[in-house]
């Protein structure tokens, strides 16, 4: 069945998307070493991915070297990375698409060996997460304890985030997406499992709002509101994450962004939590229900991302919980998603080993449809000369033939060749 409500246009702040299938944010831990740079590679790996009004939003990217917690993730905070940045947005833009760029910041979910002066990671509260970081040399090693920022930090942290917009807007990006869910810094500042303090930046929702709005004027005044988004995993546990009241708070945040023009709010459903992705943990039914949940505090533009199919985007897009749907998994390992999903055509199925660190493997090498219909001409093509080869077959077979040919070559194929039992295929031949 076609599915027509993803392929209708979509107004999103400043700009005019032709459909409503996005790109989520995806780590690929591929930047180029050492500078965490933006390199050829990637910039193949955006442009293979975009389509025309169709927006992608690139990969979490540390703004500062303090915001680093994983190997190899790029950064918007040095002149290489902006220069790199500018070959993923060109190549984007020449396929007619648009790209914003997920500013990031970790806070506890750091390590010593990524931060620039070995210090502790900071974080709204010393408190420490559950669970093990992944060091500058891809080593596991348990969390410890994060340093509470100092109020007077805080001006030269919404700064960080100023000076990345700025970097961004230089590099080309359509927008930026602030990273304020699964459990990184504004999460952090967020959620009352994580925030303890006692200052205007804890305690009551208002408190704990702050530097998430803080930070979204900032970014706002270099790039205009209707040109940011916020992503928010209102239910999301991942990196030890809890809070004793998740409606009341994410309610307020939603309610306050309400109030600005920004370009959407784009909501984790709680099933797409990525300790769930990861241990492959079967979805929760309903086509979102989180964004259901959540729907009635925000009326602009939502987009709704976590374990969603074809089938449940439409159901959400009909039932008028989201707005739009970004699919993470799936564009991974299908370049051109929009248009298989128009199509309704056969999805490439992803390699999980392949998700973080490596090369061009499991990144850039994943079939589009037109890859797979070449190869399929090139086998049929195969066929046909084996058949003449083996059993005199003198034209070109017809079409129902050929499609028996396949099947005898697609159960044969371990075996090669020389399994194939021609007499069947002889036999075959005398009946069409
Ligand atoms: C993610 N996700 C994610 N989210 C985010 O906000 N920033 C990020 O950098 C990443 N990185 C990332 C890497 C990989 C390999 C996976 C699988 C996931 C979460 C992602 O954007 C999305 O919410 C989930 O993948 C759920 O959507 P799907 O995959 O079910 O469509």
């Amino acid at each position: 069945m076609p599915h027509f409500s993803l392929f209708s246009p979509l107004r999103l702040g400043a700009h005019q998307l032709s459909h409503r299938v996005v790109m989520a944010p995806l780590t690929r831990m591929r930047a180029q070493q050492p500078g965490n740079i933006p390199g050829e590679v990637n910039a193949r790996y955006y442009a293979q991915r975009a389509s025309v009004g169709g927006l992608l939003v690139t990969e979490a990217t540390q703004i500062s070297q303090r915001g680093q917690g994983y190997p190899a993730t790029p950064g918007i905070h040095s002149s290489e990375q902006i220069a790199g940045w500018r070959l993923v947005t060109d190549g984007v833009h020449a396929k007619g698409g648009l790209i914003f760029l997920q500013l990031w910041h970790v806070g506890r979910i750091s390590h010593r060996s990524h931060q620039p002066d070995g210090r502790l990671p900071l974080a709204p509260s010393a408190v420490k997460p559950a669970g093990d970081a992944l060091t500058a040399s891809w080593e596991k090693a348990p969390f410890e304890t994060p340093r509470e920022v100092g109020l007077d930090e805080i001006p030269s942290l919404v700064g960080e985030y100023r000076g990345a917009a700025s970097n961004a807007l230089a590099a080309g990006f359509d927008g930026v997406e602030l990273h304020a869910a699964n459990g990184y810094l504004l999460d952090q500042f967020l959620r009352d499992g994580t925030n303890r303090r006692t200052d205007r930046y804890g305690g009551s929702f208002e408190n704990r709002a702050r530097l998430l709005l803080e930070v979204l004027d900032a970014v706002g005044e270099v790039f205009g509101l209707n040109r940011v988004g916020i992503r928010l995993s209102p239910l999301g546990t991942f990196n030890d994450m809890r809070d004793s009241d998740p409606v009341g708070i994410f309610s307020h945040v939603l309610r306050a962004l309400a109030k600005r023009s920004i370009a959407y709010v784009h909501l984790i459903e709680a099933r797409g939590d990525e300790r769930a992705l990861d241990e492959g943990l079967p979805l929760d039914s309903g086509a979102a229900p989180t964004a259901a949940l959540f729907r009635p505090f925000y009326p602009g533009v939502l987009i709704g991302a976590g374990g969603f199919t074809c089938e449940s985007a439409d159901e959400a897009l009909a039932a008028g919980t989201v707005d739009a749907v970004a699919f993470g998994r799936l564009f991974i390992s299908n370049p051109d998603l929009p248009l298989r999903l128009k199509l309704d055509a056969e999805l490439n199925s992803y390699d999980r080993t392949t998700f973080y660190g490596g090369a061009a493997q499991g990144y850039t090498d994943y079939a589009t449809l037109e890859d797979l219909r070449a190869s399929e001409s090139q086998v049929s093509e195969l066929i046909v000369e084996l058949a003449i080869d083996q059993i005199g077959l003198s034209k070109r077979p017809q079409d129902v033939f050929l499609q028996c040919l396949r099947q005898i070559f697609a159960r044969n194929i371990l075996g090669g060749v020389a399994s194939v039992d021609w007499e069947v295929v002889r036999l075959l031949k005398t009946r069409h």
